[in-house]
């Protein structure tokens, strides 16, 4: 086999309290297809690093290969899209070696790679995950997501890089904090796998970052105020942002109108629901 094509599904991460570990795969996709090559390609970095970790794993002989991306997820929106190019290449390299590493494998490689695995887990899996942070290598549990919920997602124009976006963060919380954010996180994991939605209002609440990376995104209080009123269940900064997605059973297309007009900045939006199935490969 000379040529492969993954699917991958862009994704929302954080979801407001779970930060690091709760993820949900979106359906918007980006399409990697990598091709042996005679000799080897220049490539960017993101590319290189993959290549290589993909390497060092299966201990194999690096061989060249060309790549080509059709790309559906908007680049530095906090919706994924570094891990879909990285588990990509990754499942793409490890087909054409003849599957070497099974998916639970190739996910820990993608999650090394991005520096955090809240991504790289529903990119792989489909669904909601819940990445847990066992001994041995992050632990990976999923459920499928109704279609009857919607995902209502505001896109600014504006790019945000996690790297930057993860310094800002405080090094302490106080303890009272904590405590709600695992109790807000534990209320929203229940709710979606009991498909108990309206359990969620309220449950997107957070300490951990949201509170301070509005000073990236200075509409964030606002737009997630508006998407409330107009009946979402609950609105959230989509990974380290700079998209806000609103989770709503009604209305989307309302809710989407809100959010633009409260955002007074320039913007799209997307209405979609969960990807269930998580990256697929396809040999040519
Ligand atoms: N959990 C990561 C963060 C997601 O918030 O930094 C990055 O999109």
């Amino acid at each position: 086999m000379q040529k492969v094509t993954v699917r991958v599904p862009g994704s929302t991460s954080n979801l407001g309290p779970g930060f690091d570990c709760l993820g949900i795969a979106l359906r918007i996709h980006n399409s990697v297809t990598v091709t042996r090559a005679r000799s080897r390609q220049s490539h960017p970095r993101i590319v290189l690093e993959t290549a290589d970790g993909f390497f060092k794993q299966t201990g194999r002989r690096a061989f060249p290969f060309s790549y080509s991306i059709m790309e559906q997820v908007p680049r530095c929106r906090g919706l994924g899209g570094s891990a879909t190019v990285r588990l990509g290449i990754l499942l793409a390299l490890n087909r054409l070696s003849g599957d070497l590493l099974h998916r639970l494998a190739v996910f820990r490689v993608c999650a090394e790679l991005e520096g955090h695995p809240d991504n790289a887990a529903p990119a792989s899996f489909g669904g909601f995950t819940v990445v847990g942070s066992q001994r041995g290598g992050p632990t990976v549990q999923r459920f499928n997501v109704s279609s009857r919920v919607y995902f209502v997602l505001l896109v600014p124009d504006l790019e945000i890089q996690t790297k930057p976006a993860r310094a800002i963060l405080p090094s302490k919380i106080s303890w009272i904090e904590a405590v709600e954010n695992c109790a807000n996180a534990c209320v929203t994991t229940a709710a979606f796998a009991s498909q108990h939605y309206e359990k969620l209002r309220g449950a997107f609440s957070d300490h951990l970052h949201q509170p301070f990376r509005s000073k990236l995104i200075p509409f964030l209080p606002r737009v997630i105020a508006a998407a409330e009123k107009a009946g979402a269940l609950g609105t959230f900064l989509s990974g380290s942002g700079s998209t806000i997605a609103a989770v709503t059973l009604h209305r989307p297309q309302k809710i989407a109108a809100v959010m633009l007009a409260a955002a007074r900045a320039s913007a799209r939006t997307i209405i979609t629901h969960a990807d269930n199935h998580g990256a697929q490969t396809f040999n040519h």
